[in-house]
């Protein structure tokens, strides 16, 4: 039996599969996870996680300093386990790191657990990036490592695309879309499949 959610934000109801538990938010660095994912747990009246601070609880420490202490490798490995955690919680939105679905252990985790369904955030390289550095003068505390050399970090947008899209359920392209719209459209992909 599919379950009806009263949407907290509006008059209407909305009618998902009975099954799902998590919506898993993924796409490169700046692609609006967090932003659209605290919209839509708010809409559901769901939790909302974001694995990066997720991770950064679980360590005591920042993102930045464990990729300058210990370097990606053990940055990764944490991940992994910060994400084999959140995806034991319920009723969650769940937006991923940029780089999460690049660990087969990941894909495997986020494939096989039931009640999930993965969502990809699309947008150009250029947007993403322009949207990142306009983060970083925004916020300097929000340093993204991995973006540090934007050649590297174009090599990594292009590896990750056809990653992104295969874990996906759904891709939604959101350079033109605001983060409320981008919900709203994640909401009607979602409910016009009966089952996850
Ligand atoms: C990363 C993306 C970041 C964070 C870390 C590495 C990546 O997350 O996990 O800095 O490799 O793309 P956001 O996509 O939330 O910025």
């Amino acid at each position: 039996m599919p379950t009806t959610v009263e949407l907290a934000a509006a008059t209407e109801a909305i009618t998902l599969p009975a099954t799902l538990q998590r919506i898993v938010l993924t796409g490169f660095m700046g692609a609006g996870k967090t932003s659209v994912g605290r919209i839509l747990a708010q809409q559901l009246g769901w939790q909302f996680l974001d694995l990066d601070d997720h991770l950064e609880a679980r360590a005591g420490a920042t993102i930045p300093a464990l990729f300058s202490t210990h370097g990606e490798p053990h940055f990764r490995r944490l991940e992994s386990s910060a994400l084999a955690n959140a995806l034991s919680r319920p009723h969650t939105v769940l937006a991923l790191g940029g780089g999460t679905p690049e660990q087969l252990t990941n894909r495997l985790l986020l494939e096989q657990t039931p009640g999930t369904v993965v969502i990809f955030l699309d947008a150009p390289f250029e947007t993403l990036f322009d949207r990142c550095m306009l983060q970083s003068f925004a916020s300097p505390d929000h340093i993204r490592p991995v973006l540090a050399s934007p050649t590297e970090a174009e090599a990594r947008f292009r590896a990750r695309q056809p990653l992104y899209r295969r874990l996906a359920r759904h891709t939604i392209p959101t350079a033109d879309l605001t983060p409320g719209d981008a919900a709203d459209q994640i909401l009607a992909a979602i409910t016009s499949h009966g089952n996850l």
